[in-house]
C-alpha cells in the first residue's frame, strides 16, 4: 500500500459460503494460470477454521494437480493426528488432491523446532529450485482478532526476520498457544498472489488495523503493506472495515 506497491483488492461476500466459494474460485485460477504460463504452480495454505470451506469446495474444482506443488504457510507443533493439526485438517478438506508426493510436510512436531525449521526451508529451497527465489504462485492466510498471521504473532520479534524462509515460533502458555513453525514475512511478502480470509466481527478491527500505518510487530498482518503481488481480502460484512 506504500509507495508504488498496487492497492489491496477486498472482496465482501454475503455469508461464509460465499466466501469460501470466492476463495476456491481465486485459489482455483491461480493455480491453472501458474501451470499454463510456468508449468507448475506452487500453493502455500495457512491453516485455522475460516478457510476449511474454501478447500472443500476447491477439492471438486478439476486442476492441475499433478502439477502442483502444496506447502504448508504455518503448523503447530501436534502431532499429525492432534484435532490441531493444520496440515491434517486441510488434508481432509482437499481430499486425494494433490497427491502425497506433491506436498511438503511441515514436522511440526519434532523434538527440535529450530532444526525442523531449517529442514522445511531447505526442502521449500529444493521445490523452488535452489537457483530461483522463494515466490508462491498463491498463499492463503487468516488473521488473528490480536493482527497475527501465519503464525507470526505480536511481540515475539517474527514478523521482523528476514534471513530465512521459515522461523519457529516460541510457544505462549500465557495464550494457550504451542510452539509453531511459520513461513517467514519476505516470503508472505514475494506471493504473486495473496488472499486473506476473515470472517465475523471479531476480526474487524484487526482488518482495519491491518491496512493502516504501524509496526508490524504490534499487528504482523501489516507486513502485508509491502506485498509484491496481488493481495485480495475476503471478508463478510461482520468483518470488513
Ligand atoms: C493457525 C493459522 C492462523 C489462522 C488465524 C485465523 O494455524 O492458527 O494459520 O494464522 O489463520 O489464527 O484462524 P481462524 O480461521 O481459526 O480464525
Amino acid at each position: 500500500m506504500s509507495g508504488g506497491l498496487a492497492p489491496h483488492e477486498i472482496l465482501v461476500a454475503r455469508d461464509a459460503d460465499e466466501a469460501a466459494a470466492f476463495v476456491a474460485e481465486l485459489v482455483g485460477r491461480g493455480v491453472a494460470s501458474a501451470v499454463a504460463q510456468r508449468g507448475v504452480a506452487r500453493v502455500a495454505l495457512s491453516g485455522g477454521k475460516t478457510p476449511l470451506g474454501a478447500y472443500r469446495r476447491l477439492a471438486q474444482y478439476e486442476l492441475p494437480w499433478a502439477a502442483t506443488w502444496l506447502a504448508w504457510v504455518d503448523e503447530r507443533a501436534v502431532p499429525a493426528e492432534h484435532p490441531r493439526s493444520n496440515q491434517s485438517a486441510i488434508r481432509e478438506a482437499l481430499g486425494a488432491a494433490p497427491s502425497e508426493s506433491r506436498v511438503l510436510r511441515m514436522d511440526a512436531d519434532a523434538a527440535d523446532l529450530e532444526v525442523a525449521a531449517q529442514a522445511y526451508d531447505r526442502a521449500l529451497r529444493r521445490m523452488f529450485g535452489v537457483t530461483e527465489a522463494a515466490v508462491f504462485d498463491v498463499v492463503t492466510l487468516g488473521i488473528g482478532a490480536d493482527g497475527h498471521t501465519a503464525s507470526l504473532f505480536p511481540g515475539l520479534g517474527s514478523t521482523a526476520v528476514d534471513d530465512r524462509l521459515v522461523v519457529a515460533v516460541p510457544e505462549q502458555p500465557s495464550l494457550g498457544l504451542e510452539a509453531r513453525l511459520s513461513l517467514t514475512a519476505p516470503v508472505l511478502r514475494a506471493a504473486r498472489l495473496v488472499l486473506v480470509l476473515a470472517l465475523g466481527a471479531e476480526k474487524r478491527r484487526a482488518v482495519t488495523a491491518a491496512r493502516l500505518p504501524g509496526p508490524n510487530e504490534e499487528l504482523p498482518a501489516r507486513l502485508l503493506q509491502g506485498a509484491q503481488g496481488r493481495v485480495v481480502w475476503v471478508l463478510d460484512e461482520a468483518s470488513a472495515p
